[in-house]
């Protein structure tokens, strides 16, 4: 009984030892180019998915407005494009470098799939609640205390909605053109007025 007792006691020790001597050995991966540590995509994964369905922020909102996407646009310019993309435009140094590597909203050569016809695509909870609480450990930032709710919903809907752009929305993209509509905020400051969902 004694021995079983040893055994499981240095069994308990050994464990947490070995884990620490991994850490310091100098060869667990801490460089962004590096591979991810041994079970690193699991936990993550099943924490944010944990997560989610504990929390369910879900603002129950109609899809978005082509002056929703507007705005979302030039938030996204500002505060997102460096990381996430812009249409045709390659990868900046910044999204290259980053473990992990910031999804890309846009593929070079896509070309938008709007149809005018077609209702824009309704808020997607998970990019809503990642927008506003940021990822940790990831780079993805959270925006709840620099933008308000409403430019977070705007946002988020302009990422559901990137793959068919109103043309509006793209030529804010592009830094083209400023919606007359939204002419008084064209300075790009976050001074505007997100259009409230009705
Ligand atoms: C400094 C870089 C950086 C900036 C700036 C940034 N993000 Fe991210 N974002 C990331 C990274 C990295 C991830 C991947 C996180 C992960 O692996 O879970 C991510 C993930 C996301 C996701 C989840 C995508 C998915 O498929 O799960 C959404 C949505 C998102 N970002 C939206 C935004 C929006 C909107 C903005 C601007 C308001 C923004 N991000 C700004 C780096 C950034």
């Amino acid at each position: 009984m004694r021995k079983y007792l040893i055994v499981f006691i240095a069994g308990v020790l050994l464990v947490p030892a070995a884990i620490y001597l991994y850490f310091r050995s100098g060869y667990a991966p801490v460089a962004t180019s590096a591979s991810p540590l041994p079970f690193e995509r699991f936990f993550a994964k099943l924490a944010m998915r944990a997560t989610l369905s504990r929390e369910e922020a879900k603002p129950q909102v109609p899809p978005p407005t082509e002056a929703d996407l507007v705005s979302g646009a030039r938030l996204y310019r500002e505060d997102c494009a460096v990381c996430h993309g812009l249409p045709n435009q390659p990868q900046s140094a910044i999204a290259a470098g980053m473990y992990p590597h910031p999804p890309q909203f846009f593929r070079t050569g896509e070309t938008s799939s709007f149809d005018p016809g077609h209702p824009f695509r309704p808020l997607d909870p998970k990019a809503f609640w990642k927008v506003k609480n940021g990822v940790r450990l990831t780079g993805m930032p959270g925006f709840k205390d620099s933008l308000t709710e409403q430019q977070i919903l705007a946002v988020s809907e302009f990422v559901s909605n990137a793959r068919a752009l109103p043309p509006s929305a793209v030529s804010v993209l592009e830094g083209k053109s400023e919606n007359p509509v939204h002419a008084e905020s064209s300075s790009g400051s976050r001074s505007f007025q997100v259009p409230n969902h009705k």
